[in-house]
């Protein structure tokens, strides 16, 4: 329990426990589910938690109360690393109203079979609720990242409860090496990455407030440099470059199509690249190949030809990008296929929809191991990517 400005309270729990966030994401130092109160005239309590830290939230939240009661639920998002608390706390304080958009409350009766509408507030884009001293308004998020979110502005302290935005892997505690950005980057672009229009509507929203904190769902508080986070939160939103450099993903059965990756990564180093990432798509972690691809402005894609197709985890990646509206890039292909190579096709073909982006005239077809002349165009393809 901490107190973020006078008033606000954190409430929220550290998961170490979990093996993939969401199903999916390897989460390495765990995760936190934040949560909030505000200790006012009146009291909100700002989400829940995860299924499996109830009780641990409870007791975090009797000891900010310290015998006070709570009048207020305000509920964010509904995803149930957050939601999950819902009914316990319900129970226990029968006299709390609960705040959420309509949709919200659908989700509440589909996830827990009760209707919440007779203790509910149905809260719209504007409305404010007064506490005492703090009024929060209540600021709609439509697929950031359900479509019932919304986001609180608290004029008092000018914070921003921001529900899933700004959220990042990792748990509180855990010491965070590399910087908010990279497991941040990893977040959004996993989990929110799609909605960058949505998210680009929010922004300018919060552009109208003076925000001195925001308090997301996961990750920690930001209280300094706000410019930064909003900054990259507007490059990743709008599909812009945050890195110039090249990110070059490749798959690999013998080690040939690996080969001309390095191969190609290297050229780009000695004509003054200034960023080379490299991925191994079958055994790098797949959602830190999607955030590098978003990050670069220019990307290189090395495939094995796999049943008249492209390599699986190559084309798992693909689908990633694509379904996240990829788009405002530049991209060069190298395929390899002993007989019937077939990759840079299907691979263009998957790529073609997406918007604002063109491809390197300079082609690498490799049939099974580079040749001199492969080694020539991969170093065309190396100018021309860094044209
Ligand atoms: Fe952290 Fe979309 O829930």
């Amino acid at each position: 329990m901490v107190n973020i400005t006078k008033d606000i309270c954190y409430i929220g729990v550290d998961d170490h426990e979990i093996d993939l966030f969401e199903g999916m994401y390897i989460v390495p130092e765990g995760m936190a589910y934040n949560s909030y109160v505000i200790l006012d005239d009146k009291v909100a309590v700002m989400d829940t938690t995860d299924r499996n830290f109830t009780g641990a939230w409870l007791a975090n939240l009797e000891a900010a109360l310290a015998g006070r009661k709570p009048d207020y639920l305000i509920v964010h998002h509904m995803e149930p690393d957050h939601s999950s608390g819902i009914e316990a706390f319900a129970e226990k304080y029968p006299e709390v109203k609960i705040v959420a958009t309509a949709k919200a409350f659908t989700m509440m009766k589909n996830f827990t079979g009760k209707d919440y509408t007779a203790r509910g507030i149905v809260a719209k884009e504007g409305d404010t609720l007064e506490l005492g001293s703090h009024t929060l308004k209540f600021i709609t998020a439509p697929m950031v990242h359900w479509p019932e979110v919304m986001m609180s502005y608290d004029e008092k302290d000018k914070a921003l409860f921001s529900a899933d935005a700004f959220g990042k892997f990792g748990a509180l505690d855990a010491v965070d090496e590399e910087g908010w950005a990279c497991e941040a980057r990893r977040y959004y672009f996993g989990i929110v990455g799609k909605y960058g229009a949505q998210v680009q509507a929010v922004l300018k929203k919060a552009a109208a407030l003076d925000i001195r904190i925001i308090c997301p769902l996961h990750g920690p508080v930001l209280q300094e440099d706000l410019g930064y986070y909003l900054d990259l939160y507007n490059t990743w939103s709008s599909y812009g470059t945050e890195t110039e450099g090249v990110a070059v993903f490749y798959t690999s059965v013998y080690g040939h199509t690996k080969a001309a990756a390095e191969l190609l990564a290297e050229k780009l180093q000695e004509l003054g690249c200034p960023k080379v990432a490299v991925s191994d798509l079958a055994r790098d972690d797949m959602a830190e190949a999607v955030e590098d691809a978003f990050r670069y402005g220019k990307i290189v894609l090395a495939s094995t030809t796999y049943n008249a197709d492209i390599f699986p985890f190559m084309r798992e990646f693909i689908e990633h990008l694509t379904e996240r509206g990829y788009q405002n890039r530049k991209i060069g292909l190298i395929e390899n296929g002993s007989w019937a190579p077939t990759a840079a096709k299907v691979m263009k073909g998957m790529l073609e929809g997406c918007k604002n982006t063109t491809f390197a005239e300079t082609e690498v077809k490799i049939l099974s191991a580079m040749t001199e002349e492969n080694k020539a165009q991969i170093e065309q393809l190396a100018k021309e990517m860094l044209e």
